[in-house]
């Protein structure tokens, strides 16, 4: 049994059309239980969402949104509100993905922005941190780590998931080892519980390269409480495989 109720989200990141996202949703339903063990959640690009939402309805399916200014409202062009994601639908946010880091300068001040609005809006922050290959090697994995994590938090939200995405695994077909994952999870949890969080109710799931191959490895670590999942996300069939991974 698990401490902890794992969790399957897909980051679609920046694929898949209308009719592509319909024929996934509909795939999705069909494959999954009435009752999954794990909680199954979608990140489809933001003109997806309403398709999306209307393939799901009554499924056992929560979906979010990629990003979201830490603005309520205003003049942000190209940006999105927590409020109109909350409007959509949408349960969850993903805050401070490497992508947004590296693409649009997210800062550590930003992203905490970020998980400040998400929760003011109404929504679950899953907030993704994760060292470089350069971190890595320069020995500064968990001084990246604690840093991340602590000014991410810096609200103090209630209810959040985290993400533990290396860098160097994401996109690269290169997996952490399960060790090397579970190492990062169980350094993160001790931080948590060191700022105060409920650390043991916490959920922390891992990113980079998963697939149906790996993720039962990775699953059988009671430090990984689920997955975020990119590219191998986009085939529903593969998505499946890996969900039935955290349990029947
Ligand atoms: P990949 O699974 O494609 O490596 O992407 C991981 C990721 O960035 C999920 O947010």
């Amino acid at each position: 049994m698990r401490a902890r109720r794992p969790l399957a989200a897909a980051n679609w990141k920046m694929h898949l059309l209308r009719a592509d996202a319909e024929r996934y949703c509909a795939a999705l339903r069909a494959g999954l239980p009435a009752a999954p063990a794990a909680e199954v959640v979608l990140f489809p690009s933001f003109p997806l969402l309403p398709p999306v939402a209307a393939a799901l309805g009554g499924a056992p399916v929560a979906w979010g949104g990629q990003d979201l200014h830490a603005a309520e409202k205003g003049a942000h062009t190209g940006d999105v509100a927590g409020a109109q994601l909350a409007d959509a639908g949408c349960t969850w946010v993903l805050c401070g993905h490497s992508e947004r880091r590296r693409d649009h300068g997210e800062g550590d001040a930003a992203v905490a922005a970020k998980v400040a609005a998400a929760v003011r809006d109404g929504l679950q922050p899953l907030l993704c941190l994760g060292e470089t290959r350069e971190e890595r090697h320069a020995g500064q994995t968990f001084a990246v780590l604690e840093r991340q994590l602590r000014e991410g938090l810096a609200s103090r939200p209630e209810r959040f998931a985290v993400a533990y995405e290396p860098v160097w695994a994401i996109g690269t077909g290169e997996t952490a080892t399960p060790e090397l994952a579970a190492e990062a999870h169980a350094f993160l949890r001790g931080q948590l519980a060191a700022l105060g969080f409920p650390a043991a109710a916490v959920r922390i799931l891992y990113g980079g390269s998963v697939t149906p191959e790996n993720a039962g490895e990775l699953a059988a670590r009671e430090e990984i409480d689920g997955f975020l999942v990119g590219g191998a996300s986009l085939d529903p069939g593969r998505f499946l495989d890996i969900i039935s991974r955290l349990g029947a």
